[in-house]
């Protein structure tokens, strides 16, 4: 069948099933166009797109300022590799580090090639600058990470689907509890070879786990105690989407990394990734200063694709149209109505016990065992009322929605979404 051709759903998922890897269970609904907060069927069904692709589309499908951006810089120049220079890189480099306050980045495409790239920065620095032995360093992770699926991130990972049958596995990680100040305390104090501390500031797809207040900047300051670096994996909760621009941000809500207000936890290594590019296109970024990044040397690192023309051009407007368009104002506030409205409901609810989240990352719990499929049928039932989601971890569904979202539009997705619940009420 040719690409161009129409199709139905149903043609669409056999063809998928048939020539692709099972490596996903999409929920079964095939998209053929996006704008703004709303996406379409192939049969031309309209829906809210309630998940954002995992967060990467938090300024809007098919925003016409990166779109514009994109088109513009494909048709002038795609890729160089960075054999050579290109006049985009140094421009866009030069953005991102002022934008989050940093002296370098790195630039890369996903996000866990990001966090693989933190890897290795954390652990070169480790020997070349704290001092510890070769191939001796530890990197400090939590129990519930999700932090990508590449050989070493699973290495870590205590997800046994994401493990298991994929070993030998990466060694060189402690793993602790998440947001137990007194267990990271005794890792990081446990050995002179800690070289890192690398968390997500709310857990995403553990099930949108917001960790007590004052628990980062605990970290932060433990880990500077210690000579350790803060790493802050914000490839989901970064760029606006939990109410300011970074999670790391804490109780500020302007529109760029802001240390007036006190509740800014600084990492020493930031990866970012998604939202980046509006979900436009592939680009991964890690930020640091100049102590740390100027470790990586030439032939050390990279991706061919890494810092292409079309990345910078797309980062650029992406993240002109996060302050623009006040996203983490938006998140915010819209945030706040949603759990109040959700928290309402589920006071008198017997199939929903507890909304959580931050800004526009959301989730909801099941009231029904982590293996049943209540949560799996509740998104069926909310696609079929026009509006997309999709289970986390078995009971857990996460509601992340575009940033761009507005108020009517977000009280016509809650009186949607408790209607549905309702539906399931026993
Ligand atoms: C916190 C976090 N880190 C890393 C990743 C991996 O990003 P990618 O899927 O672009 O490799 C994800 C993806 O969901 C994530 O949520």
């Amino acid at each position: 069948m040719s690409v161009l051709e129409k199709m139905s759903s149903a043609e669409a998922i056999a063809l998928e099933n048939k020539y692709g890897a099972h490596n996903y269970h999409p929920l079964p609904v095939v998209l053929s166009r996006g704008e703004g907060v709303y996406v379409w069927d192939v049969e031309g069904k309209k829906y809210y797109d309630f998940l954002s692709a995992y967060s990467a589309v938090n300024q809007g499908h098919c925003h016409p300022k990166i779109v514009g951006a994109m088109i513009e810089q494909a048709q002038t120049l795609t890729l160089t590799s960075r054999a050579f220079y290109n006049d985009k890189l140094g421009i866009y480099e030069e953005y991102i580090t002022k934008y989050f306050g940093f002296d370098k980045v790195l630039p890369m495409n996903t996000g866990a090639e990001a966090v693989e790239t933190a890897v290795k920065l954390c652990r070169k620095w480790a020997y070349e600058k704290k001092g510890i032995n070769e191939n001796e360093a530890q990197i400090i992770v939590c129990d519930g990470n999700f932090h990508g699926r590449t050989t070493t991130i699973i290495s870590f990972s205590n997800d046994e689907n994401a493990r298991k049958n994929f070993g030998p596995y990466t060694a060189g990680f402690i793993k602790i509890a998440y947001d137990d100040i007194d267990a990271l305390e005794k890792a990081i104090t446990s050995s002179k070879n800690i070289a890192g501390f690398l968390v997500e500031p709310i857990q995403g797809e553990a099930g949108v786990y917001v960790p007590a207040e004052g628990y980062l900047a605990k970290a932060k300051a433990l880990c500077e105690a210690n000579n350790v670096l803060f790493i802050a994996d914000e490839v989901q909760t970064g760029i606006a989407r939990t109410g300011s621009l970074l999670a790391v941000c804490g109780n500020c809500s302007c529109e760029n990394k802001c240390e007036k207000q006190g509740s800014y936890v600084n990492p020493d290594i930031l990866i970012l990734g998604k939202a980046l590019s509006g979900g436009a296109y592939p680009v991964s970024a890690v930020l640091a200063n100049d102590a740390i990044m100027n470790v990586i040397k030439p032939g050390q690192h990279g991706s061919t694709f890494g810092g292409n023309p079309i990345a910078g051009a797309v980062a650029i407007a992406a993240m002109d149209v996060v302050n623009e368009e006040h996203l983490a104002q938006n998140a915010r506030r819209l945030g706040k109505i949603f759990r109040e409205e959700l928290a309402k409901y589920i006071e008198t609810s017997n199939i929903a016990t507890l909304v959580r989240g931050k800004g526009l990352l959301n989730a909801v719990v099941i009231n029904d065992t982590e293996e049943s499929d209540t949560a799996w049928n509740i998104c069926l039932a909310l696609r079929d009322n026009g509006l997309l989601a999709k289970p986390t971890h078995g009971n857990i569904i996460r509601f992340a929605p575009p940033l761009v979202m507005n108020e009517e539009q977000l009280l016509d997705c809650v009186s949607i979404i408790i209607k549905t619940l309702k539906q399931f009420e026993k």
